[in-house]
């Protein structure tokens, strides 16, 4: 059976490219929102008196050669029935269907890649294309900005549904766009994940890293040490009950990522960031007996025993923990921490990690890291996390130089736990107040001193969750600051501040239909 030789589009007939450029428009409020997308497309030109008019007779046709682009119909379906009331069905179609949303595999203008996608829209049709199955997805999630902001709305609204006729052209600057939740310092249930997961698509991010485990829970389940999450994952910063995820937990969280097109990345923190599993299997430590469960907020004080007596009991876990959690993880990466081992010897730290990232390796998988494991000049697949709250760095640039991949989640800039102001009730403050013009205002391609742009693969935004109880709390400290990360990680650099404020503000009415909780920041003009 062919499986990549299909294409719906090859003979499509493409839309005139009269398209009029967007300054010179006085427009309806469908083509002002062809001018309000976040993350920025890389071209948008509008086509007036070309507005499309969703109805309760429009089909969704979705490529006939391809079951998952089916699937990404039926997802934007989803997105538009509630609001709209309509049927919205989703049939097989091929690239001569001329009316509807129509989403076509292949046909797209090669520059698109292989998460990028050309949406153009006329009174007739929207048609969708692009070279893969996320490309329509991303995609579909500009188109669902096209529309009307109660689009968002969970239950019915009056239309009418009309999106602003034009031409978008559009892909990524940044192959990883991620976020990460700690799910350690406070444990977070199945669907709040999913609502996590579903924050990040909406802005077109790509990858998911859960914090599985440190000192206050170990949240998955692993066959080998049933006591891990039994006495590990029985509580969390503040003493309330904690938890943990199955297997059957993961996997079902695995799936709805892909379903979004995001990969997941499981952490376990170590050889620092241990004291849940300390708690939970005596022989790690050096006396083979378990510390207390802890509740506190203070890190860098525990650590694997790193003495020879030790070493095969600590290998023997180490393997059986990242072999049960490759097994369970369809993407490439296997997160190892690393950061904030104080209370480890720097040799044992640096004679560990030369020891563990290859286990990573040996199961199949790329070992990811906190940039601390560089001290331990690990090989150039170990992807580095940096987390630091300066562009400079002498181990950093000494990475660089023998050819280290960074992935930048600098403290000061994207960390969503940082409050935006001292008044901000959630959050912490020890890397600086992060406004949402701060997360916007930076460059992850010319960031870090001494590392080619080249060898940034992109950003993450971890949220820390000391003070973080709820998905409300998630919320809130997610927006505005996490669209202003996605564009830079997806956009092209040449947006401005002042641009990109009133596209952002255009966000809120959204934010507001969906429910989302967040902070009405004084710097955006919302309306
Ligand atoms: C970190 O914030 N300790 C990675």
């Amino acid at each position: 059976m062919a499986t990549i030789a299909c294409s719906d589009a090859g003979t499509a007939d493409r839309e005139d490219s009269a398209a009029t450029a967007l300054s010179s428009q006085k427009t309806s409020a469908a083509q002002a929102n062809l001018r309000n997308i976040v993350p920025a497309p890389v071209s948008v030109q509008s086509r007036s008196g070309q507005d499309f008019s969703l109805t309760a007779h429009t089909v969704i046709g979705a490529g006939a050669c391809s079951a998952e682009v089916q699937r990404v119909g039926e997802y934007l379906a989803g997105l538009l029935r509630p609001a709209t009331g309509f049927a919205l069905r989703v049939r097989p179609v091929d690239a001569t269907a001329h009316t509807g949303i129509v989403l076509l595999l292949g046909g797209a203008n090669a520059q698109v890649g292989t998460e990028g996608y050309e949406l153009d829209v006329t009174t007739e049709r929207v048609i969708l294309r692009a070279n893969t199955p996320a490309g329509l997805f991303a995609g579909a999630q500009t188109l669902r900005q096209l529309f009307p902001a109660n689009i968002e709305s969970s239950t019915r609204q009056n239309g009418p549904w009309t999106v602003g006729g034009g031409h978008i052209l559009d892909f990524p600057k940044f192959e990883f766009r991620g976020g990460m939740l700690d799910v350690s310092r406070h444990f977070f249930g199945v669907d709040t994940i999913k609502h996590y997961i579903d924050h990040l698509a909406r802005y077109k991010l790509n990858h998911m890293h859960l914090h599985l485990a440190d000192d206050q829970g170990w949240r998955i389940q692993i066959d080998a040490y049933p006591q891990l999450t039994a006495i590990g994952g029985s509580t969390e910063v503040g003493g309330g009950a904690g938890g943990f995820y199955t297997k059957a937990d993961y996997t079902e969280i695995v799936k709805y990522a892909a379903a979004r097109y995001i990969t997941v990345i499981p952490e376990i923190d170590m050889p620092g960031h241990v004291n849940a599993a300390l708690a939970s299997v005596p022989e790690l430590n050096c006396n083979n007996q378990s510390p207390p469960l802890y509740t506190g907020v203070d890190v860098g004080f525990s650590s694997f025993c790193m003495d020879d007596a030790h070493r095969a009991v600590v290998s023997k876990f180490v393997d059986d923990v990242v072999r049960e959690l490759a097994e369970l993880t369809p993407g490439p990466y296997i997160h190892l921490g690393g950061d904030e081992a104080h209370s480890t010897p720097v040799a044992d730290y640096i004679a560990f990690e030369q020891r563990t990232l290859p286990v990573v390796e040996k199961y199949g998988k790329t070992a990811m890291g906190w940039h601390d494991i560089l001290k331990s000049t690990p090989d150039t697949r170990t992807l580095a996390q940096y987390w630091g709250t300066t562009p400079t760095d002498s181990t950093v640039e000494q990475a660089a130089k023998r050819g280290a991949k960074f992935l930048i989640s600098a403290a000061n800039l994207t960390y969503m736990d940082m409050k935006y102001t001292e008044a901000t009730p959630l959050g912490q403050d020890w890397a600086g107040l992060i406004e949402v013009q701060d997360a916007y205002n930076w460059d992850p391609a010319t960031y870090l001193t001494g590392v080619p742009s080249k060898q940034v693969v992109g950003v993450e935004a971890p949220l820390w969750t000391e003070t973080i109880l709820n998905l409300a709390n998630i919320e809130f400290m997610l927006f505005p600051r996490i669209p202003a990360l996605a564009e830079r990680v997806w956009s092209p650099s040449t947006h401005t501040w002042d641009e990109f404020k009133v596209r952002l503000a255009s966000q809120g009415p959204r934010w507001k239909n969906a429910n989302i909780d967040f902070y009405a920041s004084p710097q955006v003009p919302w309306p």
